[in-house]
């Protein structure tokens, strides 16, 4: 009797260590981590949110640094009533890779670790680590909205691990509807535009569909970069009559143009 006593306090134990003990990405540097990414993953345990999981979707987000160490994140999501973007202000602590901000939504201070990345394809983000059911995140980021079965599967694992069940995981889907999407970035010069090209196949039906899309970071785009641009549609075999020009309503929207192959 008394050894099963034993037994289950150094269980205990081990499970309050593993919750405790999450370190940041070691020799995290916040300038290969600042830029663009989109939250493909989200891991959180709240009622709330699990009544509505199913309407989550791929967000944008922006870090960009200041010169006093501050992080601003910029993230922004599309919703029936338009375009919205919510600024989250990060102070650095003594530990790089964690930061702390308040949230006055909640009325608190909460923090951020960035627990893993390797910078130019995923990482994984735990929210406010101190186990508090009801504020905990993990977020999964990457550079593209379509990132590797074995990030997803690693972010799966991650989020297990600090207790969440399976069915407050989410990998929202890249596109409405079912399609194997290639997405590549043809021309960027990193911190003014970038030009993706994305090819998709829509299943079952089999329909291909090229997207040029042309994403900048200013809301105005030089004509050197438009010309460039329609040069691109054209080298992919579609006419730059049809190309839209997008209002500046944000983030949200992108110069972009598609046409069936
Ligand atoms: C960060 O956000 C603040 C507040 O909107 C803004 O004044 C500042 O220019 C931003 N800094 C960067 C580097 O984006
Ligand atoms: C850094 O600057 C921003 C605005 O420029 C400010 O909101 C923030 O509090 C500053 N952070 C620190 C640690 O001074
Ligand atoms: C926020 O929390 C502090 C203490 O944690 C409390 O004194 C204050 O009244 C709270 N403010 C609001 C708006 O709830
Ligand atoms: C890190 O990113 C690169 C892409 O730049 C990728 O080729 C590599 O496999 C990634 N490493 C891991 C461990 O996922």
């Amino acid at each position: 009797m008394k050894i099963s006593v034993f037994v289950l306090s150094v269980v205990m134990v081990c499970v309050i260590g593993v919750h405790a003990d999450v370190q940041p990405q070691r020799d995290f540097n916040l300038q290969r981590f600042a830029g663009r990414w989109y939250r493909v993953g989200l891991a959180y345990d709240s009622p709330g949110f699990l009544r509505h999981k199913d309407e989550l979707r791929i967000t944008a987000g922006m870090i960009a640094l200041q010169p006093n160490g501050t992080v601003n994140l910029t993230m922004w999501a599309m919703r029936s009533s338009g375009c919205f973007n919510t600024l989250y202000q990060y102070e650095r602590t003594n530990t790089p890779g964690h930061y702390t901000y308040f949230s006055t939504r909640h009325n608190k201070t909460k923090d951020i670790t960035v627990v893993e990345t390797n910078y130019t394809e995923y990482a994984l983000v735990l929210k406010n680590k101190k186990f508090e059911r009801e504020y905990t995140q993990v977020a999964l980021y990457g550079r593209t909205q379509k990132v590797r079965q074995d990030i997803i599967q690693k972010f799966k694992r991650f989020s297990t691990s600090r207790g969440f069940p399976t069915d407050s995981i989410v990998t929202p889907h890249v596109s409405e509807f079912n399609a194997d999407v290639d997405s590549y970035v043809v021309h960027t010069n990193y911190d003014e535009y970038a030009m993706w090209v994305i090819l998709s196949t829509e299943q079952p039906s089999g329909i291909q569909s090229t997207l040029v899309k042309l994403y900048s970071r200013a809301m105005d785009v030089r004509e050197g970069v438009l010309t460039q641009y329609r040069a691109l549609v054209r080298n992919q075999g579609m006419s730059d009559d049809i190309i839209i020009y997008k209002d500046n309503k944000g983030e949200c929207d992108q110069i972009s143009t598609a046409s069936p192959v």
